[in-house]
């Protein structure tokens, strides 16, 4: 009796023992497949709610939830409440936010690869363009942001490029001569409408509005969402759609903090990441024809501008840009067939 009484306590203390051993496992560092960990995530953006960025964002965030059976959660601040982009960069590398959607505009002033993104008519339409996440090249300029602790994860593709103006009907490239024009803080951007003859203003997004209600701008490069979103209708009376450049979000995160995941979550985050990019372009892309028309409704004169007229300009684009950086060239390269 006693001899048993001693057995099953032996067996007791071993089992004790062996879930102690497999607690502390458990709990100390990540698990191996990463299965427990929870997570909170930031995400910070400059555009408002009712932009496609902001619904990729929403989408990244269901997508994660529901791939990591609700141990991922995603808090989102739209509309530059964190910040500016030059902010928001600084808080990714920092680790005290840890995802972005940051223009490659912006980002080109940081890491000059981006800059290959604003060669004028790189790509035939949007598809082509989010075709163009995966190729090497692409990749090659995420890679460039490695050494400022940021892990580039992918393009959100939502729209091109187009030309509004207060009120000049602009039908050639020469018709830009003297125009006071909004372009984002980017150089490349900034050389190709120098090139035009335009005199590039410099104004963040949220300043736009109110400069060419007032006259100080003749005419700013958009896209077509946030030419609704802003109501920018409603103060520019002509829409060149030239669709003339592409207009990446750059999908951001720290990278130490991506790093330090488990190989399945990694995944998780990759490929939420990519669902909510083709979630945009898809979506974007559909709209394309809707947009024109909510804004001839609104009364903004809708036009196109023959690609062919803007040919000197491209060349002397690729022939500026492309021997600065082997990047760039190679997506010259890469793309211009
Ligand atoms: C802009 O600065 O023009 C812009 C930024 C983000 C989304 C759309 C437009």
């Amino acid at each position: 009796m006693i001899h048993l009484r001693k057995s099953g306590l032996t067996i007791l203390i071993l089992l004790l023992l062996l879930t102690t051993v497999a607690c502390s496992n458990n709990t100390e560092a990540e698990p191996a497949s990463g299965s427990e960990k929870k997570y909170t995530f930031k995400l910070a953006h400059i555009t408002p709610t009712d932009h496609m960025w902001h619904k990729a964002a929403e989408k990244f965030k269901e997508e994660l939830d529901k791939r990591s059976e609700g141990r991922m959660k995603v808090e989102i601040y739209p509309a530059s409440q964190l910040g500016t982009e030059a902010d928001m960069v600084q808080q990714i590398s920092a680790g005290s936010v840890d995802f972005g959607f940051i223009t490659a505009a912006y980002m080109s002033s940081r890491a000059p690869a981006f800059t290959a993104w604003f060669a004028p008519y790189a790509f035939k339409d949007l598809e082509a363009a989010n075709a163009s996440r995966d190729t090497e090249i692409a990749k090659k300029i995420l890679a460039t942001l490695d050494d400022q602790g940021i892990k580039g994860l992918d393009y959100l593709f939502a729209g091109n490029r187009v030309m509004l103006f207060k009120d000049k009907e602009v039908k050639k490239p020469e018709d830009m001569k003297g125009l006071s024009f909004r372009v984002t803080p980017s150089p490349p951007l900034q050389d190709f409408y120098k090139s035009l003859g335009a005199s590039p203003e410099s104004l963040p997004l949220p300043e736009v509005y109110a400069a060419i209600q007032t006259g100080v701008i003749d005419g700013m490069d958009m896209d077509l969402d946030a030419t609704i979103t802003n109501k920018y209708h409603e103060v520019a009376k002509y829409g060149a759609v030239t669709n003339h450049m592409v207009w990446p979000a750059v999908a951001m995160m720290n990278k130490e903090k991506y790093e330090k995941m488990s190989d399945n979550d990694k995944k998780i985050i990759d490929e939420s990441i990519k669902a909510a990019a083709e979630y945009a372009v898809k979506t974007r892309s559909s709209q394309e024809e809707e947009f024109k028309k909510t804004l001839s409704d609104e009364g903004m004169k809708i036009y196109e501008i023959d690609q062919k007229l803007f040919e000197p300009y491209i060349k002397e684009f690729d022939e500026k840009y492309g021997p600065t950086d082997p990047l760039i060239q190679e997506f010259i390269d890469t793309f211009r067939k």
